[in-house]
């Protein structure tokens, strides 16, 4: 295709708004080029690229001139270089870069024109910024995207948030660079302003809790069978076949069998055992603290990450009492894989059964209608928590869009049936033998707390009046109770403090 370049007379100011380019990326490390060749290799699409430094964008035009991209080294010559109504992707680091951007897009754009922000974004930024710039009359999108690198290159899931009037034009741009899972591209408009950065928060989140599960499978099943990690990615690379079939399991066995080039050990035996967070997992927590959703599994796994992370108090505390988890082996190897292989599934379905309930409770704070039904079919592919069994979550919100407990839905009640022994035997022994299964472990007493008939938050309550004559209800009859501790311990009835 032959494609102008930006006109000349355009480049000192907002320009016409009839440059060659119908979309336009701002930002060109690793996510921003690999998201802008997406783009371009669609035939509808001329695409404009700018980076703050210009050396980016020079390798990027130079390095792939089958894009045809319109580059542009202003902001100036990036507004003229596009078609009205504007409409560019910002991919730079989240935080203050993105305001900065986004008032520098502003100062050149027109109102009317959409600025889409695809960077990690808390949400509550995202809505602080659609107010802003919506006032300015620009339309504003916080736009969660997933599948890192090769993602964005070859068709990421995309989350985009914002207003309706943007989702017109920006529909089908998006829907044509999506990766696609069974037939449907894998964006839909999650909601209004920050509804779209709210839900990848908690795919990262989910992410976090899926990654902790399989590495406490993977150490259960090292510490009992004995078996070497080659042999272990067998096993996932077996999993991957049946209903634990997803992306984090297939790069597990991947993973697994890697050995390293300069020792000839396996290369998982070599690396750190000190997990990074880049914040996602965190802020899944902090909201959900906020909410007053309990996601056990995604803290747990947060958690996790952060006590690999204490070296100096790991360090210290090696000798503390307890079993050796060298002393544990199991006598059937392959009957305990499966009990593992149960476990993991059962506590996975925990884990993202929290996750929806946390998009619900966020839906519902934040005045969002979110589908959470589409939400899991535009997570079935290009995402890191890519998997078969969300294709199961779609069918329980489809069959009930108000589902107040997704571990409720009949398949998952089957599934959860049949891992039961299995996912208890398994945190039985991970206690008895000291191998720390933190996130197994916290999905079961999760678990077990919803089932339960009585919780001990009647005794809490009980603590709470005579401490700070807090009320509680009774179980026999209306109205919000106090007992007189301190005096004759007679009961009287009393307004709700909470
Ligand atoms: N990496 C992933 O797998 C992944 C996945 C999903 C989402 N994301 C999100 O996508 C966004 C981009 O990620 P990335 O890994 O490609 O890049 P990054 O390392 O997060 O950011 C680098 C980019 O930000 C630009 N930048 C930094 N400060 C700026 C400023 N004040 N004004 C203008 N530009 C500025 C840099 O420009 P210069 O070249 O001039 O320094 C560069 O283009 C981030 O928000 C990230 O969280 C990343």
């Amino acid at each position: 295709m032959d494609r102008p370049t930006t006109p000349e007379a355009d480049t000192s100011g907002a320009g016409t708004g009839s440059g060659p380019a119908n979309i336009g990326v701002v930002g060109l490390a690793v996510m921003g080029s690999n998201l802008a060749r997406n783009l371009a290799s669609r035939e509808e699409n001329t695409v404009a690229v700018f980076n703050r430094s210009r050396s980016k964008t020079d390798e990027l035009v130079e390095a792939h001139p089958e894009a045809e991209f319109v580059p542009a080294f202003t902001y100036e010559e990036f507004a003229a270089s596009l078609q009205k109504p504007r409409t560019a992707i910002i991919m730079v680091k989240a935080g203050r870069p993105t305001d900065a951007v986004i008032d520098e897009l502003m100062r050149v754009f027109e109102p009317g024109d959409i600025i889409i922000d695809g960077g990690n974004s808390l949400f509550t930024d995202t809505i602080r910024r659609e107010k802003a710039v919506s006032e300015a009359g620009y339309n504003f999108v916080g736009m969660g995207v997933s599948g890192g690198e090769e993602g964005a290159l070859n068709g990421p899931s995309l989350m985009p948030g914002g207003p309706d009037e943007a989702w017109v034009t920006l529909g089908p741009i998006l829907k044509s660079i999506a990766a696609v899972a069974e037939g449907e591209p894998c964006v839909t408009h999650v909601g209004h302003d920050g509804a779209g950065h709210f839900v990848k928060m908690v795919h990262n989140g989910i992410e976090y809790a899926d990654m902790q599960l399989i590495a406490e499978a993977y150490d259960l099943i090292r510490r009992g069978t004995g078996k070497t990690p080659a042999e272990i990615a067998e096993i996932f690379a077996e999993w991957n076949r049946g209903e634990l079939e997803s992306y984090l399991i297939e790069i597990t066995a991947e993973v697994l069998r890697q050995t390293d080039a300069a020792t000839g050990l396996p290369l998982v035996d070599v690396i750190v055992d000190e997990a990074g967070a880049k914040g996602t997992g965190a802020w899944t927590v902090q909201t959900a603290l906020d909410l007053g959703v309990p996601v056990s599994g995604i803290a747990e796994a947060t958690f996790a990450r952060s006590l690999s992370s204490h070296r100096e108090q790991r360090d210290v505390s090696g000798a503390l009492p307890g079993p050796s988890s060298e002393d544990f082996t199991v006598e059937d190897a392959d009957a305990f894989i499966e009990q593992v292989r149960l476990a993991l599934y059962a506590s996975k379905i925990v884990a993202y059964s929290q996750g929806f309930d946390e998009i619900r409770a966020g839906a519902a704070q934040y005045g969002w209608n979110i589908d959470l039904g589409a939400v899991s079919k535009i997570w079935r592919g290009g995402c890191i928590i890519r998997a078969q069994f969300l294709n199961r979550i779609a069918d329980a919100y489809d069959a009930e869009a108000t589902l107040p407990v997704l571990l409720t839905a009949p398949y998952f009640v089957e599934a959860l049936g049949r891992a039961q022994d299995a996912w208890r035997e398994i945190v039985q022994v991970s206690a008895s033998s000291g191998i720390p299964a933190p996130a197994f472990s916290s999905s079961l007493a999760y678990y077990d707390g919803l089932r339960a008939d009585r919780l001990p938050a009647a005794l809490i309550q009980g603590q709470r009046d005579f401490f700070g004559a807090h009320t509680y209800r009774r179980t026999d009859k209306e109205g919000t109770f106090h007992t007189l501790w301190s005096a004759d311990r007679s009961e009287i009835e009393a307004e709700d403090t909470h």
